[in-house]
């Protein structure tokens, strides 16, 4: 099965709109002519200018968070029709940092996905284990649950099109990242359970992407494992690397 690789960033709480607009015009003609998806997940207020500084290019922008409810009373959210009328196709849910900083749970995790999947969002779906859990043998069966968990009620044809990224959470913004057989082995165990929950098909053809102190010299060894479809990248999204790691091949 041979599945098209994806190269996403994550910008996090970086860039404003105007140096979005610098950022994109700048890394646009440098990311182009590659064989894979390239997605921007941007801060909320960048959305409108990343989408018209790429527009015409095959660059797709992605959000970095939404709201589970369509619309209402729930100051400072965004709702998904927001997303989608702003031209928003990819939406990172569960990310670490909103586990830890925001309180988000499995629960809530799972309410994001399904409503994302509602109106035609791609989440792009993050899970990933402590230090702590990694040195206690139990990275595995913790991602376990929380794949079952983001999940839940979601149909194997909605499941199909979903992305996971796997984030060791001791290799976010560390410099220290796993290896590409530490990558490897969880990447694999993340699929299984998705042919566990789902069959041969929906696990063959779900992308898994690593994430975690992705640069330019680890890049191509992370993706050329079985089953790392590419890469959710953090800080080296931010600068002209980010180019190096689309055109990973050629490093
Ligand atoms: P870094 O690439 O900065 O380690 O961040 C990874 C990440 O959290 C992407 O979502």
């Amino acid at each position: 099965m041979v599945r098209k690789k994806m190269i996403a960033g994550n910008w996090k709480m970086n860039m404003s709109p105007k140096e979005t607009v610098k950022l994109l015009g700048e890394l646009k003609p440098m990311v182009s002519g590659s064989d894979v998806d390239v997605v921007f997940c941007v801060p909320a207020i960048d959305i409108v200018s990343a989408v018209e500084t790429v527009a015409g290019t095959d660059i797709q922008i992605g959000a970095e968070n939404m709201f589970y409810e369509e619309k209402g009373a729930y100051t400072g959210e965004i709702s998904p029709n927001m997303l989608v009328e702003a031209g928003v196709s990819y939406i990172i849910i569960g990310h670490s940092e909103r586990r830890q900083y925001f309180k988000e749970t499995d629960e809530m995790i799972n309410k994001k996905v399904r409503k994302a999947i509602e109106h035609d969002l791609t989440p792009i779906i993050c899970c990933g284990e402590t230090l702590e859990q990694r040195e206690q043998g139990i990275t595995l069966e913790f991602i376990k649950k929380q794949i079952i968990g983001a999940f839940m009620h979601v149909s194997p044809e909605q499941a199909m099109h979903c992305i996971i990224a796997y984030e060791p959470i001791w290799a976010i913004g560390t410099g220290r990242v796993a290896s590409s057989a530490q990558a490897q082995e969880v990447c694999q165990g993340i699929r299984a359970t998705i042919r566990n929950i789902y069959g041969n098909q929906v696990a063959d053809q779900i992308r898994i992407l690593y994430g975690g102190s992705v640069n330019a010299g680890n890049a191509k060894e992370l993706f050329s494992e079985e089953d790392i479809d590419g890469g959710l990248v953090g800080g080296a999204s931010l600068k002209p690397e980010f180019a190096q790691i689309v055109h990973y091949k050629d490093l």
